[in-house]
């Protein structure tokens, strides 16, 4: 229910940064990802925000209120781990109507409140289980009950269904989703699963080594990263180095790749000589019998084929040695071979320009 926001929030432990200056605001009632590779510092995040470590500095405040000094059990937040941390001596029951116990509900009010969550993850006709009789889909949402029936106004969740496999987990997170909208809570929703964050989101912040790099719609990050490891991470991405030469009269620059092809690509913002990466999503590379040669099109052959079944993967190795993908849907017919010459078009208005990164591309580009 209520907006979250941290100014300016960093956590040191000793020498390790684990989250850096970070600056962000989670709208009241928004399914908000967290999303980064592993280390990044999404759980140190998740639990400065719970309440249960402190901040080296910077303030946290859900609605109006700073809770920097405001102890975990008075944050209204529930906390639903990535390994389910119910008590496993326990029935579903006893599990959800523990916090209204433990907050002084009168026996009453507690049974209400325990019928009522059960009720809404749909898990009433399983109230005397305990949690090693039920699935890991079922105990997700007991934890969801729990921390529901506890008063949450806040659903934080860490790799909350990381443990379940893929197809209860594509299930259970459009129902947390949903619960977490139609019960008007705000979600906080760590994840390392692009997809998982891409899927659920109303908007996701990616993360890398302590610091949010970019924070969009799922549509915004892949339409727009901006960011070599924003494009790479959110989705797949070619990426092409090179230097600008100059520019065009539509104001586009013009960019040699490596070995001398000359490409045009938008954004006019780089000046002569600056070493860039270009960066084109698969999909929107053209390769086609029949194309003529002509601007942006470059010459490969075919090194391998993956049949994905909408849509078909061909590696292309360009013939100044890089490589790129291009993705093509299936029922465009007009399949290359492998080892086949080809021709690949990269349209000007799906380029993306990045600075050459100082650290180099590789490295830039493991995921760390
Ligand atoms: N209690 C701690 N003491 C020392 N270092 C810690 C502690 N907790 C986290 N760290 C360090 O802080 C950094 C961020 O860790 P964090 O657990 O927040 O990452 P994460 O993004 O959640 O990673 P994962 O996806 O693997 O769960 C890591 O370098 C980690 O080793
Ligand atoms: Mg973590």
């Amino acid at each position: 229910m209520p907006e979250v926001r941290v100014v300016n929030l960093t956590k040191k432990f000793g020498n390790i940064t684990a989250v850096d200056n970070v600056t962000l605001t989670i709208r009241d009632q928004e399914y908000f990802s967290l999303l980064g590779p592993s280390g990044c510092g999404k759980t140190t995040l998740l639990r400065l925000i719970a309440g249960l470590i402190e901040p080296t500095s910077g303030e946290i405040y859900i609605g109006d209120k700073l809770v920097n000094d405001v102890p975990p059990e008075d944050r209204d937040v529930g906390f639903v781990f990535q390994t389910f941390a119910l008590f496993p001596h326990m029935t579903a029951w006893n599990n959800v109507i523990y916090g209204p116990k433990v907050k002084g509900f009168d026996m009453k009010q507690a049974t209400t409140v325990g019928h009522e969550v059960l009720e809404m993850v749909k898990l009433h006709e399983r109230l005397d289980a305990y949690p090693g009789e039920l699935s890991g889909g079922m105990m997700q949402r007991v934890a969801v009950a729990r921390a529901l029936a506890a008063g949450a106004q806040l659903l934080l969740m860490d790799e909350a269904l990381g443990q379940l496999d893929a197809k209860v987990r594509n299930e259970i997170r459009y129902e947390i989703r949903k619960m977490a909208k139609d019960l008007k809570l705000t979600g906080i929703h760590v994840t390392h699963d692009q997809s998982e964050a891409m899927a659920i989101s109303d908007r996701i912040a990616v993360m890398r080594k302590g610091k949010i790099l970019q924070v969009g719609t799922p549509q915004e990050l892949y339409m727009n990263p901006d960011s070599i490891f924003v494009a790479h991470f959110i989705g797949e991405s070619n990426f092409l180095e090179g230097y600008v030469t100059g520019k065009n009269k539509e104001g586009n620059i013009i960019i040699e790749l490596r070995e001398g092809t000359k490409v045009e690509a938008l954004n006019g913002s780089f000046s002569e000589g600056s070493n860039v990466v270009l960066s084109m999503r698969p999909e929107t590379l053209i390769v086609e019998h029949g194309l003529q040669e002509g601007q942006n099109v470059v010459s490969g052959v075919v090194e391998r084929i993956t049949f994905e079944g909408s849509s078909i993967r061909y590696e292309i190795r360009l013939d100044n040695d890089e490589m790129v993908i291009a993705i093509k849907p299936t029922l465009s017919g007009d399949w290359l071979e492998v080892g086949e010459r080809t021709k690949v078009f990269l349209p000007v208005e799906y380029t993306r320009v990045f600075p050459y990164p100082e650290t180099g591309l590789k490295e830039e580009l493991s995921v760390a």
